[in-house]
């Protein structure tokens, strides 16, 4: 058989690279196969990082195309999945949900199908090839639906998704659900809060903060800006993640998060400092300034927090970064890109 290998799927994008990044630096043993669609989420530039590297390889391709996984299953001794391929940015859930449901519900059936056609035989049981074999479900705390202004989710909240991005990873996580109860599938999954970090892609918050203050353009803020949110830096994010496809309890679900929860006004403020100290305005004022509240976001989620107490007792894991040293690290990362 060939080496093992650990399929990534959405390798290119946000947190997929970040993870690719840290299992190469933690894991130099670990064989990676990276499979990304390249839609407009995905950051090409990645590739260049990694071209000299021996332990990945990349394919283009689908998670919806179900030959091509099943080619990839039998062809490369894939022994894990770790699945972060998604349509992610609710506001084009919104405008545009058809992919969604393609990428979010049916990607994932189809990866669950070629894992359960390759890893079990006809009596549900792991193949003798394939006993350490694990899938990794990468979710959202945005399935559990918005809180108040007290309480938090966790793994035994009920779902109740209020965005169709978040109806199609519910929708997904039910589906893994599934195929662990019927098929004893070898399954885990996380659900995890905000990230940010380097290699987001622009249209999201701290990317756009950031460029429309330096290019002295009105910054955007839904609403008042009083959603709150709770922040975790990625690398945080792709060490929890680690955890739990190491030592997670098969078919168990863990919520993850940073314990920083700030509203989205805060946080574009706490960005701006930060650009106020190292990149200050030409006219010497706050880019506080140029803060503009725009019309809120259909059905906007008012609140979400984690509580993090299972992954952090059962599994030893906590957030290492804090807030502020992730937001430099993160905030200097975009005021370096492209120098
Ligand atoms: N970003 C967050 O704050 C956050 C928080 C919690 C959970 N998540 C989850 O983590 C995962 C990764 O999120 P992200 O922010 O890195 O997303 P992203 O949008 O930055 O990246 C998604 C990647 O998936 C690829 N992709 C999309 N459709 C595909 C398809 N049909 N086949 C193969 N590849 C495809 C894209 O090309 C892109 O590279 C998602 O499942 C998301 O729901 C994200």
């Amino acid at each position: 058989m060939n080496t093992n290998k650990t399929l990534i799927t959405g390798g290119l994008g946000f947190i997929g690279s970040n993870y690719v990044d840290y299992i190469l630096e933690t894991k130099p043993q670990e064989n990676l196969l990276v499979l990304d669609k390249m839609t407009y989420a995905a950051d090409p530039n990645a590739l260049k990082r990694w071209q000299e590297n021996k332990q990945l390889n990349f394919i283009q391709g689908d998670i919806c195309d179900a030959d091509l996984l099943q080619q990839i299953f039998k062809g490369n001794n894939i022994q894990g999945v770790v699945h972060f391929a998604a349509e992610s940015h609710v506001d084009n859930s919104i405008s545009r949900p058809q992919a969604f449901v393609e990428t979010n519900i049916m990607g994932t059936f189809h990866l669950l199908e070629a894992a359960r056609k390759t890893w079990l035989n006809e009596r549900q049981t792991l193949k003798s090839d394939y006993k350490k074999a694990r899938f990794h479900h990468i979710s959202t705390d945005e399935v559990y639906g918005a809180l108040g202004p007290t309480g938090a989710f966790s793994e035994e909240t009920a779902y109740a998704p209020n965005s169709p991005y978040s109806a199609s990873k519910a929708a997904s996580d039910h589906l893994v659900r599934s195929y662990f109860h019927t098929y004893s599938l070898p399954v885990v999954t996380t659900n995890c809060s905000n990230n940010f970090g380097p290699y987001q892609h622009s249209e999201k918050l701290i990317p756009t903060i950031i460029r429309k203050a330096i290019q002295e353009e009105p910054i955007p803020i839904y609403g008042t800006g009083e959603n709150i949110r709770d922040w975790l830096f990625v690398q945080d994010h792709c060490s929890a993640i680690q955890r739990v496809f190491e030592k997670g309890t098969l078919g168990e679900v863990y919520a993850v998060g940073g314990d920083s929860e700030k509203t989205n006004l805060d946080l574009c403020k706490a960005v701006l400092e930060i650009l106020d100290k190292h990149k200050p305005r030409p006219n010497g004022t706050s880019y506080s300034e140029l803060i503009t509240h725009v019309t809120d976001r259909l059905g906007h989620d008012y609140r979400y927090a984690i509580d993090a107490t299972k992954i952090k007792t059962t599994l030893g894991w906590s957030a290492q970064t804090s807030f502020e040293d992730a937001l430099e690290i993160t905030v200097f990362h975009y005021l370096n890109q492209g120098k």
